[in-house]
């Protein structure tokens, strides 16, 4: 048996504890959970008793749990501003960490977070999830073999999804670049990544347009309700927050514990009421023109690569499902990706075309596309000092300073940008 980790975690939501946390409590001859740390009691509570730490390894304030090292990993899943000051307490106590993405929307804390990881050493693994699961590993090795022949450009579509925007960029947590990062980094750095990935060089230049058109005041059907509950139009509009959070719930089977439905409640199973009481007192039961999100709904932006690659990025609110399509234009075919179908095909020029089921190479589950569990085994590894991750601190910048830049460009009216000052 392989050595087991001792892991704390600091941001115990979403991706730090429903996440990560569960499958690490799962995989006991790997990890072992020893310490907690959120501003939120109830959270600590609830995944404290869920992971079995004692309440004295919980901690709701950040300097009490950065007071001494308290185990050999951190995970840190906090909001995206703080991520830059905990890795470098972190770092200086000398944990290994891994980083929830974006690591900051600031190019000047990316450099001091380069700085501080020089300085105190230890590995830092960033989220970017996709780059763990095998559909988009096998992309990547159709490239590398060259099976079209050279890569000449990349067409990549980042379909939000209607009920996504209005869950995460409308109601939720990423709706205010005041307070948090601008959407192109918060939900396209992984796109980011992997464009240069694909292309396998440095962006030279980006530009980008995009707005937000539609979840605003003045796009208020007449007379709608500043919250869903009390709305009349709470059976007809397609942002009903009553119509996602209990119709959608219901409709696939009541899940116990399920994203988005867990952002709502920590109560555990998942309870009708619960989630009502959610919509009619908390932010996801917000009429999506009455909230106070700044954020855009669609963006796009265009890349010329180190290496001559061209590609092109679209985000868009206004998609019925989620998921990315990537289509690969090559010097001797095409390849193309798809999450909704779950296919990769690949046509080469006058050759029959073959079809490559993503499923079949999602098998071991979670979510991301196996991406979580993809991450989560390469993490194991790095820990064990056997791989060094694709997606370390070094690396996980470039995309940063691409989706920084694309947001600048964004402010200036689309104008051309070079991604690095050299
Ligand atoms: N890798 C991915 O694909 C992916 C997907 C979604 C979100 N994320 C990233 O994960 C991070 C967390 O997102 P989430 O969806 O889990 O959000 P969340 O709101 O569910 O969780 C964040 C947690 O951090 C806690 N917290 C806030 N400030 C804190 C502080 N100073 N000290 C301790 N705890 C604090 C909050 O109480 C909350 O429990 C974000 O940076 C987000 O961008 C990554």
């Amino acid at each position: 048996m392989g050595k087991v980790f001792t892991v704390a975690i600091i941001g115990c939501g979403s991706r730090g504890a429903e996440s990560y946390g569960r499958i690490m409590a799962e995989w006991k001859d790997k990890f072992r959970i020893v310490a907690l740390c959120d501003v939120n009691e109830e959270k600590l509570r609830v995944y404290g008793e869920a992971f079995g730490v004692p309440a004295s390894a919980r901690f709701s304030s950040e300097e009490q749990f950065f007071a001494v090292r308290r185990a050999d990993a951190l995970v840190l899943a906090t909001m995206d501003n703080d991520h830059v000051r905990q890795c470098e307490a972190a770092l200086r106590l000398g944990y290994d960490v891994l980083l929830e993405k974006p690591i900051t929307g600031s190019e000047e804390e990316c450099k001091r977070l380069l700085a501080a990881h020089k300085k105190f050493g230890g590995k830092v693994v960033v989220c970017h999830v996709l780059r763990y699961a095998p559909a988009y590993r096998k992309v990547k090795e159709l490239l590398d073999e060259g099976v079209c022949g050279e890569l000449v450009m990349i067409d990549s579509i980042e379909q939000v999804c209607y009920w996504h925007q209005a869950h995460s960029f409308v109601r939720g947590n990423w709706r205010n670049s005041d307070e948090t990062t601008p959407m192109i980094l918060q939900k396209c750095c992984h796109d980011l990544d992997l464009l240069q990935y694909y292309a396998g060089s440095r962006c030279d230049t980006l530009s980008s347009i995009g707005d937000l058109k539609h979840f605003k005041k003045e796009c208020a059907p007449e007379g709608a309700a500043d919250r869903c509950t009390r709305c009349k139009y709470v059976e007809t509009c397609p942002y009903s927050a009553v119509a996602f959070y209990i119709g959608e719930w219901k409709r696939i089977g009541s899940p116990a514990n399920a994203w988005p439905y867990s952002v709502l409640t920590t109560e555990f199973p998942i309870r009708e009421e619960n989630l009502r009481r959610a919509l009619e007192m908390g932010p996801y039961g917000r009429c999506v023109y009455a909230c106070d999100n700044n954020v855009v709904d669609h963006q796009i932006v265009m890349m010329t690569f180190e290496n001559g690659v061209k590609a092109n990025l679209r985000m868009t609110a206004f998609t019925a499902c989620g998921g990315r399509i990537m289509r690969f234009y090559c010097t001797k075919g095409e390849i193309d990706m798809e999450d909704e179908t779950g296919t990769v095909r690949v046509r080469p020029f006058g050759k029959e075309v073959e079809t490559i089921d993503i499923r079949a190479l999602q098998e071991g589950g979670h979510n991301h596309g196996g991406g979580d569990a993809g991450l989560m085994h390469e993490f194991y590894s790095v820990l064990c000092g056997e791989e060094d991750a694709p997606t370390r601190l070094e690396s996980s910048v470039e995309s940063h300073l691409m989706a920084i830049r694309a947001e600048e460009s964004r402010l200036k009216g689309g104008v051309p940008l070079k991604v690095h000052a050299e």
